[in-house]
């Protein structure tokens, strides 16, 4: 089929590597189909608003190292189920889906570009159900998506995490100190587990595996009695304590949202930490800081190559799918596969038997 205007937007988290997908798919569609392409803003929400740009050659020229997304995003705004507050600040919940596809008919589009996480995707699948031809594109820095071996963003923020290891290993060994790094990762722990690896992590906290302390205190007492006092630990937000929860840092910060913010490990395991053993404890949150900046050259290329991908299953109508990486390629994965699943690290993954057997702590006992 021909496309002659097609829509894109970014849905959910930012993540490093957007705008070189919208880039991709700009270029891609302006070069091999002389097509409009329409940049849909603030993620669904622009589709009942209205606000967009035309995205051109000229206006994606210099965004493939730029950080964010020149769309905007939110991960609010689910059409299905909008959230707002009445004047008493109670929240509304209103179903904008119908007036979403009035726009996308209105503005003459033939195809909609949905690049996000789990939640866009699945948004976007409804609207493939309603009969908007949806290509999806999957992002996160969690890297927690079905069906494809790694979602762009991962991978810069994992170097971003390691990063910030190499330089509290440094300061950590000059005060002996226990360092405790807390990383993005609500559901899995790709990040820190990775990055925990990468930057010689001698603990890697995950949500997938409920610690005990006691597991945590004796690794430290090892390294501390064969002469090395200072010890780093990888905590994910997620990681919680065997018959505990996830700690959750403002449970009413985004009653829009309906998620609440995590955050908070690091400082309760410093806590727990400092109070059986003798050393000084520090903790540092990355936040956000995994999600900003410039892509890694690896994100730089997932991304265009997911982007012209996309085009070229659009072209062909292969709408309701999802284009992945199946390592080499790009391949489409249908939409509904995907659908309210989120891919965690398995507890018999290679990854922590690898972890395991070179003496990092996971915070329980290896059998
Ligand atoms: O889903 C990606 C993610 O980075 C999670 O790891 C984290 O919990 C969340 O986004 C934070 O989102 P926000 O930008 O709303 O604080």
């Amino acid at each position: 089929m021909t496309i002659k205007r097609i829509g894109v937007l970014t849905g959910g988290g930012d993540c490093s590597g957007l705008n070189a997908v919208i880039r991709a798919i700009t270029r891609s569609a302006i070069i091999g189909h002389n097509a409009q392409v329409i940049g849909i803003e603030n993620g669904f929400e622009g589709l009942i608003t209205g606000e967009r740009q035309e995205l051109t050659t000229k206006s994606t020229r210099d965004i493939l190292t730029l950080g964010g997304t020149i769309l905007g995003t939110t991960n609010k705004g689910n059409p299905f189920e909008f959230r707002e507050f009445d004047h008493e600040k109670n929240v509304l919940v209103h179903d904008y889906s119908d007036k979403a596809v009035e726009n996308f008919r209105k503005w003459d589009l033939d195809c909609l570009f949905v690049i996000g996480g789990e939640g866009s995707l699945e948004i976007g699948y409804k609207f493939f159900q309603k009969g908007v031809p949806v290509i999806g594109v999957p992002k996160t820095i969690d890297n927690d998506l079905e069906k494809t071996d790694y979602t762009f963003g991962y991978q810069t923020a994992v170097q971003v995490a390691c990063d910030a290891l190499d330089r509290l290993q440094t300061t950590g060994r000059s005060h002996d100190r226990v360092m405790i790094l807390e990383v993005m990762g609500r559901n899995a722990g790709w990040i820190a587990l990775e990055a925990g690896i990468a930057g010689g992590a001698h603990i890697i906290l995950i949500p997938e595996i409920p610690y005990r302390i006691e597991n945590i205190i004796r690794k430290i007492k090892l390294r501390k009695d064969g002469g090395s006092p200072y010890s780093i630990i990888m905590a994910a937000e997620g990681a919680k304590e065997e018959g505990g929860g996830v700690i959750v840092q403002n449970a009413a910060v985004d009653r829009l949202q309906g998620v609440p913010q995590l955050g908070g490990v690091g400082m309760y395991l410093a806590e727990q930490i400092k109070k059986q053993i003798d050393l000084e404890v520090r903790t540092t949150v990355l936040g956000h800081i995994q999600r900003g900046g410039s892509p890694t050259a690896f994100d730089r290329v997932l991304g265009t190559r997911l982007g012209s991908f996309a085009v070229e299953a659009a072209a062909a109508g292969k709408f309701g799918n999802m284009v992945a990486l199946e390592t080499p390629d790009i391949v489409l994965v249908p939409l509904e596969k995907l659908a309210g699943k989120v891919r965690t690290v398995p507890e018999t993954s290679q990854l922590i038997r690898t972890a395991e057997s070179i003496g990092i702590n996971m915070g329980r006992v290896v059998m």
